[in-house]
């Protein structure tokens, strides 16, 4: 059977939800988690029926960073564990399952087969239609497991392994607008976190390091500055704090440093978006500015209470739902950043724009999204065949990563996307 582009074939019609929706099993093994969930996609929205999330950091964080083939051997040891784990705390058979979704790229190859092998022995097992998910697919549709979200939306993608501005108008359906011409946002907050002798992951280290800190003494290098397009660098910024980590003497020093460096983050995130905020408003006349205090979605207030959701789960998702608003979303493992997602949340009421973050727990990997995105495939007939092969690099709009490929280095996670 011929493949589309995404590596998916449509069946002979999309896959009907029955009174109580459909159940999909996700698996997640690219990078350090080895994760699975069971999510159930019905006429109320998605429901978390399951997520499990087996974290490698132990193994990894005396090496500072991931090393591949300790995390493809770990993977292989948990999935089955972590997978029988999901199923019953679902309290489901597998017969209950609709399809399984897996992870197929872009990420660490051997951690992506182990998944993906596993999600293909367990469709054919049980006689059930295989979902290959692109990971960031996954992010971008993570923030609809808190909040119902209507398409489209405005998306910031920003995680370890990439830092996309995108146009989301539905599952299969996004076109890039800006993305990172060198490293990642979540890279340069692990590498400067490692310069000032943080522990592995960076990111959450040095927000807390930049808690006690006031970084107005450091001037830190702002990239791309005389462009106008909505691209990405931070190389630059990260030569720099590095150096400037290795004059710091004393605490206070570091943390002020922790804090320029995260202040300087948010304002090229923000800048970026900035622009892509206008580009997508003129390109969307029919969608109305969101304005006013618009009501908190549900799933996201129980989230809050929740230890995982400490933060406060912003406004806006339900209204912006089917009426035609403007929506930004910010998903991946940076957008767990406070700073960041206020910064954020500052410029989308700015420009109109309801604001959306999914809850923490699936800001950073967790099968969850997975499970949603295969479930959203699925429901339109989106399936793909057993002899599907895992892809370190996968990019989500293909035809643009191909007209402009600006990415020809590798990152943390493999080729970036
Ligand atoms: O989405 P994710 O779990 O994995 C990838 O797909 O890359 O993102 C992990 C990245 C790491 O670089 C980590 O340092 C960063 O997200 N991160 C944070 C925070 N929590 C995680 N960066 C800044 N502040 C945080 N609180
Ligand atoms: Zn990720």
């Amino acid at each position: 059977m011929k493949m589309d582009a995404d590596y998916s074939r449509a069946t002979d019609g999309a896959t009907e939800r029955g009174s109580d929706g459909l159940t999909v099993l996700g698996l997640e093994t690219s990078c350090d988690e080895t994760a699975a969930s069971v999510v159930r996609l019905s006429a109320a929205g998605a429901e978390v029926l399951s997520s499990v999330i087996h974290s490698q950091i132990d193994e990894h964080a005396a090496y500072g960073g991931v090393v591949p083939e300790i995390a493809a051997r770990s993977h292989v040891e948990m999935i089955d564990g972590v997978a029988r784990r999901a199923m019953n705390e679902a309290g489901l058979d597998w017969s209950a399952l609709d399809g399984v979704a897996a992870t197929a790229g872009p990420g660490l190859v051997g951690g992506v087969m182990v998944g993906l092998s596993y999600g293909k022995a367990a469709a054919l097992a049980r006689g059930l239609p295989l979902i290959a998910v692109n990971h960031l697919e996954g992010h971008a549709v993570s923030a609809r497991l808190g909040a119902e979200t209507a398409y489209p939306f405005l998306l910031l993608l920003v995680s370890g392994g990439h830092c996309q501005l995108l146009e989301v108008r539905g599952i299969g359906d996004m076109s890039r607008l800006g993305t990172t011409i060198d490293d990642a946002a979540g890279e340069a907050f692990d590498k400067i976190a490692k310069a000032l002798g943080l522990g592995y992951p960076g990111g959450p280290a040095l927000e807390r390091l930049a808690e006690s800190g006031d970084g107005a003494r450091f001037d830190l290098p702002r990239a791309l500055l005389g462009r106008k397009d909505c691209d990405f660098s931070f190389s630059g910024l990260k030569t720099a704090a590095s150096r400037l980590a290795q004059t710091c003497e004393t605490e206070q020093d570091r943390a002020d440093l922790a804090d320029a460096v995260q202040k300087a983050i948010a304002r090229q995130l923000s800048e970026r978006t900035e622009r892509a905020m206008i580009a997508y408003a003129e390109a969307h006349p029919e969608l109305e500015r969101a304005t006013g205090a618009l009501t908190q979605p549900s799933a996201a207030r129980e989230a809050i209470g929740s230890d995982q959701g400490a933060l406060k789960q912003p406004s806006a998702a339900r209204e912006a739902i089917g009426q035609k608003k403007r929506l930004f979303v910010v998903a991946g493992g940076v957008a767990a950043n406070k700073t960041i997602r206020r910064t954020l949340e500052d410029l989308a009421t700015r420009h109109g724009f309801a604001f959306l973050a999914p809850p923490l727990v699936y800001c950073t990997d967790n099968a969850a999204m997975i499970a949603l995105a295969g479930a959203e495939r699925l429901e339109k007939g989106l399936v793909s065949d057993l002899d599907v092969a895992a892809r370190p690099r996968w990019p989500l709009d293909e035809a643009r990563a191909n007209v402009d490929p600006v990415h020809k280095k590798t990152g943390r996670k493999g080729a970036k996307a």
